[in-house]
């Protein structure tokens, strides 16, 4: 019925997540509100765990990439699964570790990781740093000389490959600033560095395509060009790489004519063409690491808005004005993804309108979207935003000094606030 599974529609003709009326939600929390059931989260974790036991033998880690969406609770709920997390500031690790997420699954990411990020990685004692550069290998290893440990590393490869997903979040092409570029020779050259360290020890290699990649084919194909560049370093090198890292990306149904393959469907064909080309090349099947942060909490995530002003452009457009907007989902406005509306308290109703909904920011394109079909929105009604549980919340600004919106958990009928709504004095709380 709706893009979630987890919502519905009650006796009131009012929608339901996870069980729980959305209407009551807004009254109890206030809005704007981000809602994010824990159950969804649980479920996603535990196909993408089940799916590497099933297809992949159980030799991999799924590390939930925490940029997707990440505070305590959330982090709590990642270790309680018993997964890994891909952590890209200090800030997230610090959430991460703060949460009690085990850190030997914790990797450590970043183009740009200052020493400061790094030594506080080091003394975390975090599973694996993923090493973009060459600045960033020599110092690393000066920081773990310093400290007398041997750091474990990945480094970041640039496959090469052309995933079909917006411009934006393409970053496995040569023309990117992640990672080594595998054409011009520089990811040989450096695990070649890497491997003559004495601190490092170069334990993968890291690769992620894009995000919101739908066809699986692009994934198979990195897969394949990882594992070939494993060969030439064994070959040449006489160094054996263990571990695989295939990054995240997996697409997700925004729109009810989005049709993402099942993770299961990723994991079986990703894990065949892993064993074929091992095969092939002569080289040991290596651990596989995945990153999926969209995946498995974007479909979790509900934002509730109320509606204000109502503006009839004859001939032009409609707009509905909410209390909240590109501060606490900047999505529409940086990449023009389309979301599914509902009004919560007429969620029984057919949509006979397409709409315009804008946020309350002074700023013309603070939209949530254009052309959006919805039941005929009036001020006072509650707007609900489905799939926002990655890159809203992650992604939200305090821009005109907005406060951003408290995020609560529901779980089998209840609901938990997980972080509290900001406040004015939250607002001026670092200001001198
Ligand atoms: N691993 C690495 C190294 C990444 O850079 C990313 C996402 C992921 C894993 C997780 O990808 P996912 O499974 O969530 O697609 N703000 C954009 C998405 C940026 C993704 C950046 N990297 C958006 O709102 O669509």
């Amino acid at each position: 019925m709706f893009v979630s599974d987890n919502l519905n529609i009650n006796e009131n003709g009012h929608l339901t997540i996870g069980g729980i009326d959305a209407v009551e939600l807004a009254q109890q929390y206030g809005t704007p509100l981000y809602v994010m059931d824990e159950q969804v989260v649980r479920s996603a974790c535990s196909r993408f765990r089940d799916s590497i036991e099933k297809y992949y033998d159980g030799q991999g880690l799924v590390c939930y990439a925490s940029k997707a969406f990440s505070c305590l609770e959330m982090c709590r709920i990642i270790q309680s699964e018993g997964i890994g997390l891909d952590a890209v500031s200090i800030g997230e690790l610090y959430t991460a570790v703060k949460a009690g997420v085990d850190v030997k699954k914790i990797g450590f990411h970043g183009n740009n990781k200052t020493n400061e990020e790094l030594c506080y990685a080091v003394d975390c004692g975090v599973g694996h740093i993923i090493v973009d550069n060459i600045s960033e290998l020599e110092r690393l290893e000066k920081i773990a000389e310093e400290k007398g440990v041997k750091q474990h590393i990945m480094l970041r490869i640039k496959p090469g490959i052309d995933a079909h997903t917006h411009d934006f979040v393409k970053t496995g092409q040569i023309d990117s600033k992640f990672g080594f570029a595998l054409e011009t020779g520089e990811a040989f050259e450096a695990a070649k560095q890497a491997i003559s360290c004495g601190n490092v020890e170069l334990m993968g290699l890291h690769c992620h395509i894009g995000s919101q990649i739908f066809d699986i084919a692009p994934f198979e194909e990195a897969a394949k060009v990882m594992l070939n560049l494993i060969a030439q370093i064994k070959k040449e090198l006489n160094y054996e790489i263990k571990g695989l890292n295939l990054g995240g990306g997996f697409g997700i149904k925004y729109l009810n004519e989005h049709d993402p393959a099942p993770f299961e469907t990723y994991m079986e064909r990703v894990s065949k063409v892993v064993k074929s080309t091992c095969a092939e090349l002569g080289v040991e099947q290596p651990f596989i690491f995945i990153e999926p942060g969209r995946s498995i909490a974007a479909p979790a995530g509900t934002t509730l808005y109320t509606v204000g002003a109502r503006k009839e452009i004859p001939d032009i457009r409609t707009y509905i004005s909410v209390d909240g907007g590109m501060c606490d989902n900047p999505r529409y406005a940086l990449y023009k993804s389309e979301y599914e509306a509902v009004i919560a308290n007429k969620a029984a109703e057919e949509r006979t309108e397409k709409v315009t909904i804008a946020g309350k920011c002074c700023e013309s394109g603070d939209l949530i979207g254009e052309n959006m079909p919805l039941q005929h929105a009036e001020s006072g009604d509650i707007l609900a935003v489905c799939a926002t549980g990655a890159y809203n919340y992650s992604m939200s600004s305090n821009y005109n000094r907005i406060c951003r919106p408290a995020v609560v958990f529901v779980n089998k009928g209840e609901s938990r606030i997980a972080v509290k709504r900001e406040t004015p004095d939250d607002i001026i709380r670092n200001d001198i």
